[in-house]
């Protein structure tokens, strides 16, 4: 099954004023406020700096001395405060958690990737990585962690960011409203290749999710042509199983990516290239050249076949 119907041949673009979310929507109200509200001050600024400048000369004190209080004091401290509570009535929606039975969400930040495993009805969970599926129109309870250093989770086109703290929970509620592909980033610099920490996130209408959700929770596909089958004695004698977990398979390493369904993501290393055969042979053997800093070793050295069967293997897990 295809798990991504959106835009396979486009980056999706983010911005946190492109909003499919209600989180994101308030955010885009709150910053359109404070911009009209800035634009009108700075206009009353400007116009008695140029009234000054146009009537120059002694001025009645009484007069200046009301302005230096109202435009100095009073007017600041009466706009502020006004801002200040308006800003503050979006924190009680923000704090409520999303409803019974809402989908519950356990993501955790590495260098630099994410760890995502979606909680079922019947306490089991889930596990993916780098690319997280949302039901459009109803709110999601994420709980997120970090695995080592201070990240930030933030999908600019349908919320806020929240820190990632080691040894520490923290959520937040998301409400998707838009289906389509969205991207995710670290927001927190967290090493050297911080900027190369994100991830795919699709929306889906809800029947569609389940489907997807019902796709993610089954093993991987066996391999299934002597090219696939190659490939996986490879993946396993070169001990990829240590770090990665293959769902079905002996490999059930917990320090990487779980790759079950590697095959059917958008993205390879976090959203670093596109999910294409020619890219994961350059990202298996030059990891280092494409994203500093990361963990997984560059496979320089293998043979031309057994990186063919490789790459085959990993992309037909969809
Ligand atoms: Cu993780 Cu920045």
């Amino acid at each position: 099954m295809n798990l991504n119907p959106f835009g396979m041949n486009s980056l999706p673009s983010q911005s946190a004023l492109e909003t499919a979310g209600s989180g994101a929507a308030q955010i885009a109200q709150l910053f359109y406020v404070m911009v009209a509200g800035a634009v009108v001050i700075w206009a009353v600024v400007i116009g008695l700096a140029v009234y000054a400048l146009w009537r120059p000369g002694r001025h009645d004190p009484r007069s200046t001395r009301l302005l230096v209080i109202g435009g100095g004091a009073v007017m600041p401290t009466v706009v502020l405060t006004g801002l200040l509570f308006y800003g503050l009535s979006f924190l009680p929606e923000l704090q409520r958690p999303a409803p019974e039975g809402s989908q519950v969400i356990d993501v955790s930040g590495a260098r630099f990737w994410w760890r995502v495993a979606y909680r079922l009805p019947d306490g089991r969970s889930v596990e993916a990585a780098n690319e997280i599926h949302l039901p459009a129109g109803e709110a999601v309870e994420f709980k997120l962690t970090s695995e080592d250093v201070i990240h930030s989770f933030w999908i600019p086109s349908l919320g806020g960011k929240v820190d990632m703290i080691p040894s520490r929970e923290n959520r937040l509620k998301l409400h998707p409203q838009v289906p389509g592909r969205y991207r995710g980033v670290c927001a927190e610099f967290c090493g050297a290749s911080h900027a190369h920490m994100a991830f795919d996130v699709v929306v889906h209408p809800r029947e569609r999710f389940d489907r997807v959700l019902a796709e993610l929770a089954q093993p991987a596909t066996p391999p299934e042509d002597p090219q696939t089958r190659a490939g996986q004695a490879a993946f396993l004698s070169l001990g990829c199983g240590a770090c990665h977990q293959i769902r079905g398979t002996q490999a059930a390493g917990r320090l990487g990516p779980d790759l079950t369904h590697f095959g059917s993501r958008l993205s390879i290393g976090a959203g670093e290239l596109r999910n294409t055969p020619e890219n994961l042979r350059h990202w298996i053997t030059r990891t280092h050249d494409i994203k500093p800093g990361v963990e997984m070793p560059a496979f320089e050295n293998l043979e031309a076949d057994e990186l063919e069967a490789l790459v085959a293997y990993l992309e037909h897990l969809r």
